[in-house]
């Protein structure tokens, strides 16, 4: 990774000097990344780290307010306070590992709890659904199309959300059956109260981590891959032929291991609020925010793992009486940070809430974001105003994009505006 790092004041201190109290050095720990994920700052901790040593007092919580994969809590989660939020709820599962202990969950062999209902619930698939170690082009079609016609099937069993949903999309029937045996064992434990909600959480990390890398799409979920030649075809039959839960085994032992000795309690707290409403409750704290930069919606691309989550049965969006190819939850969000009308008021929001709350700032974007870096420290300096010290730092950073556009990733400059309350 190359890394560039250059320092612009905005608005000088009272002697023209960057502010250097507090420098307290927070550097990140290693933690293991457990989702594939769109704009990841996991790259970019160690210069987040420095910036943040600039503006945070000790005993403040660091509230991670658009926390996604988590990369905050995965790596300052020993060395302060985190308040996690996001509007997705599968963020305040994936964050729960890395800031709550996971106790009771490694007395339960989940794979085997779960085969018993994989088991049952395969062997009442239709046959014609298998994929054979062989086929043509076409056969291969037909078998997918079977897969997906499970739609329109009843199944007589409480646990069938993916199997009837997703069968056929970015997994095959029998990985889906796996999916939902597994969420059923969860479910099962927590109900009868021999697991605890981090333990849960746990379970549904190593989950959403399996569904990840058994899936035939590149990285997300807004559209699954079809097969159009011999050599797609080929590409996507390993991910059908992969095994949910070996490697749900594998991430749940590694991932364990690390929960058990590097969790650190520091009364962190979990949130899936919108950040308007995260910020209303908050008191003075530092807060580091990284919106959405681009017109995607981060719902779009991450819905699956939304709904292994919330296992809520979502009614999917149709267009003419047609099911959408990406299987999309209907009440998916649409943020405020991806729409060219209400972006600058998003961040108006932002900035008024900070500064309501008596925080100090660190603000992620990137030279590709909806609105131009200049306009976005000008909006940061008329709405914080004169009680505010405003700079900012930029880096250079290679950007996974996941094949959303042609490329895997692109080199975007990170910048980051910091704000720091006199
Ligand atoms: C760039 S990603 C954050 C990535 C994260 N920093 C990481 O390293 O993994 C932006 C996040 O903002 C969340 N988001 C979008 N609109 C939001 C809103 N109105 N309130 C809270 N979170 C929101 C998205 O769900 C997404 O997870």
């Amino acid at each position: 990774m190359s890394v560039f790092v250059n320092n612009h004041v905005v608005s000088a201190c009272d002697d023209g000097e960057r502010v250097t109290t507090n420098t307290m050095t927070r550097m990140p720990r290693n933690y293991p990344q457990v989702i594939k994920y769109m704009g990841s700052k996991a790259a970019i901790l160690p210069f987040i780290a420095s910036e943040l040593s600039k503006v945070h007092a000790a005993g403040r919580p660091l509230v991670d307010l658009f926390a996604g994969a988590c990369a905050i809590s995965g790596g300052f989660g020993h060395v302060s306070k985190i308040i996690s939020n996001d509007i997705q709820e599968y963020s305040a599962v994936v964050a729960s590992t890395y800031l709550k202990r996971a106790n009771r969950i490694g007395r339960f062999d989940i794979v085997a709890l779960a085969a018993d209902i994989a088991n049952a619930n395969l062997s009442a698939l239709p046959d014609d659904v298998r994929y054979p170690a062989e086929s043509t082009l076409a056969e291969f079609n037909a078998i997918e199309q079977r897969n997906r016609e499970l739609l329109h099937k009843e199944f007589a069993y409480s646990h069938h959300l993916f199997t009837r949903v997703y069968s056929g999309t970015w997994w095959s029937a029998a990985q889906c059956v796996w999916i939902d045996a597994i969420r059923e064992v969860l479910d099962d434990l927590k109900d009868k109260g021999q697991i605890d909600k981090a333990d849960f959480d746990f379970g549904l990390t190593c989950l959403m981590h399996a569904m990840a890398y058994t899936s035939q799409g590149t990285g997300h979920y807004a559209q699954y891959r079809d097969a159009k030649t011999e050599a797609g075809m080929a590409d996507i039959n390993k991910y059908r032929c992969a095994s949910v839960p070996r490697i749900f085994q594998k991430k749940f032992d590694s991932l364990l291991s690390w929960n058990l000795a590097n969790v650190v309690d520091l009364d962190h707290q979990l949130v899936a609020m919108d950040y308007r409403e995260c910020l209303a409750g908050l008191s003075p704290s530092v807060v580091y925010a990284d919106p959405p930069y681009a017109f995607v919606h981060y719902s779009r691309f991450y819905h699956a793992m939304e709904t292994v989550v919330k296992y809520d049965y979502p009614e999917i969006q149709h267009i003419k009486s047609e099911i959408v190819k990406g299987r999309y939850r209907v009440d998916r969000h649409q943020s405020p940070f991806c729409i060219g009308t209400q972006v600058k008021g998003a961040f108006v929001d932002l900035f008024l809430g900070v500064k309501d709350s008596g925080s100090d700032l660190l603000l992620s974007y990137s030279n590709t974001g909806m609105l131009g870096i200049d306009n976005l420290k000008a909006l940061a300096l008329e709405s914080l105003g004169s009680e505010y010290d405003v700079w900012f730092d930029h880096m250079e950073h290679t950007h996974m994009t996941m094949g959303r556009r042609d490329d895997r990733s692109r080199q975007v400059r990170e910048s980051l505006i910091v704000a720091k309350k006199r």
